[in-house]
């Protein structure tokens, strides 16, 4: 288990039979209680990284906010956490609007997003008096400043800039990125157009900008960059009404043994000082940061488990493993060519000897979850485990060829509690007419 202790919880160590354990819990035992696929969170490990988010912000600035992407994972158990540990909460959808406030977030905590906010979507917004709506285009400004004059409210709102900063694994660049279907660019005087517009409108209280530079960022100077060309964008359009600085999320995880991301006491450090020197460098007022993290708040605290439902051996080609479950549980495979480990609960001290391809059940050949695994036999009954998988897993969930979806259990401290039940045969045709 070793080499893979950076991609596990830290809770993660044999009980002493030698099954894996996390939260104090026998991995194999929740497998056999609640059944497979399975989704385990460490939810001791969750509260510690929400408390740990907090406090590192808040070290530099105590007014700093950090506002959860609910979209990595939105169960009511871990909004309800989030609440209680005094984060915001980033919804990007009348759905996840539903799901915050259904949790207990009060209005003001809630930050909405989206790219394509429908009429319907700002009204429900509107009449729940969410604290800040992000927006996103020209038509929905003036969209919004109509409907909160409908709702007779003045609605805060941040503009989403695209800055044009590219991270990516190694390096970290600046690109006019006139070309996306989020925000306002820098570039081409749209994010200017967009103050004007938010400045000139009655309904609307413009009190800050939003930019989000990416996903699984390990380099974090790219946060440094972005900052600096969001100082200059203030200073050209005056502080006024420019008094909160939304980073977004990004911050990475480690998937592979191989993976190193910066703790988030260091992201925060850099991320605080980058905002405050190049404001202070052109003389602008500091704003009040917020930061955005899905990712790196919940990845590292899920794992899921699945059953091995049939092996193939193609003399000469490969082993196939087959588990019960795949693409309808974890798409980052086969969306994005995400790489997982894989170990397995029931020996995770075993030796690995064979190179096998792991795959799903779904009928997709691209229904692969490792295209090259490395593990110890493996044979049909086995459990196998993939971890880091709690950021955009079940959250991306679907029942792509009846599949019911998994559950979800929290386990801390030797207790496993069910926070999502599995889905039934039956919830697959409650919406049929
Ligand atoms: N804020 C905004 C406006 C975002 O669009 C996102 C993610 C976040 C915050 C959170 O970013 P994070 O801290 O999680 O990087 N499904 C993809 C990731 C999509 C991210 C979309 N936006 C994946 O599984 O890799």
């Amino acid at each position: 288990m070793e080499p893979l202790s950076q991609v596990l919880p830290p809770s993660a160590t044999t009980t002493p039979e030698g099954h894996l354990s996390i939260g104090g819990c026998d991995v194999v035992a929740l497998a056999g209680e609640y059944g497979t696929p399975l989704v385990i969170y460490d939810g001791g490990l969750l509260r510690d990284t929400m408390r740990r988010y907090v406090a590192a912000f808040r070290a530099h600035d105590p007014h700093a906010e950090v506002i959860y992407a609910s979209k990595a994972f939105w169960a009511q158990a871990v909004l309800r956490m989030a609440h209680e540990e005094d984060l915001r909460v980033d919804v990007a959808s009348g759905g996840e609007l539903f799901l915050a406030l259904h949790a207990g977030f009060p209005a003001e905590k809630i930050v909405m997003h989206g790219n394509a906010k429908d009429a319907a979507e700002i009204r429900d917004a509107l009449a729940a008096q969410v604290g800040l709506i992000v927006v996103d285009s020209l038509g929905e400004i003036a969209l919004l400043d109509r409907l909160a004059g409908e709702h007779g409210r003045t609605q805060d709102v941040l503009i989403r800039v695209t800055p044009g900063v590219k991270p990516s694994t190694h390096a970290y660049i600046s690109t006019g990125q006139l070309d996306s279907k989020f925000g306002f660019s820098l570039e081409g005087g749209l994010a200017a157009a967009a103050v004007a517009a938010c400045r000139g409108a009655s309904h609307l209280n413009l009190v800050g900008l939003h930019c989000h530079i990416g996903s699984q960022i390990f380099e974090i100077g790219a946060y440094r960059l972005a900052a600096n060309l969001l100082a200059q964008f203030v200073r050209e359009q005056g502080a006024d009404g420019l008094a909160i600085m939304d980073m977004g999320g990004g911050l990475g995880i480690a998937y592979t043994r191989d993976d190193e991301p910066p703790p988030v006491e260091e992201y925060a450090a850099l991320l605080m000082e980058a905002v405050f020197a190049e404001w202070d460098a052109l003389g602008i007022p500091r704003p009040r940061v917020m930061v955005e993290p899905g990712r790196s708040m919940v990845g590292r605290a899920g794992v899921t488990v699945y059953r091995v439902t049939g092996t193939k051996d193609i003399p000469g080609v490969r082993r196939y493993v087959a588990v019960d479950g795949g693409m309808s549980d974890l798409m980052r495979p086969m969306l994005y060519g995400a790489v997982y480990e894989a170990l397995l609960p029931e020996r995770p001290a075993a030796e690995a000897t064979d190179t096998l391809r792991l795959v799903g059940k779904h009928c997709e050949s691209g229904d692969v979850l490792i295209q090259e695994a490395v593990l110890p036999p493996l044979e049909r009954g086995d459990l196998v485990c993939l971890p880091a998988t709690g950021a955009y897993g079940v959250a991306m969930a679907s029942n792509y060829n009846g599949v019911t979806r998994p559950a979800v259990v929290f386990v801390d401290a030797g207790e496993a509690t069910l926070v999502v039940r599995r889905e039934t045969y039956a919830d697959l045709v409650v919406r049929d007419l």
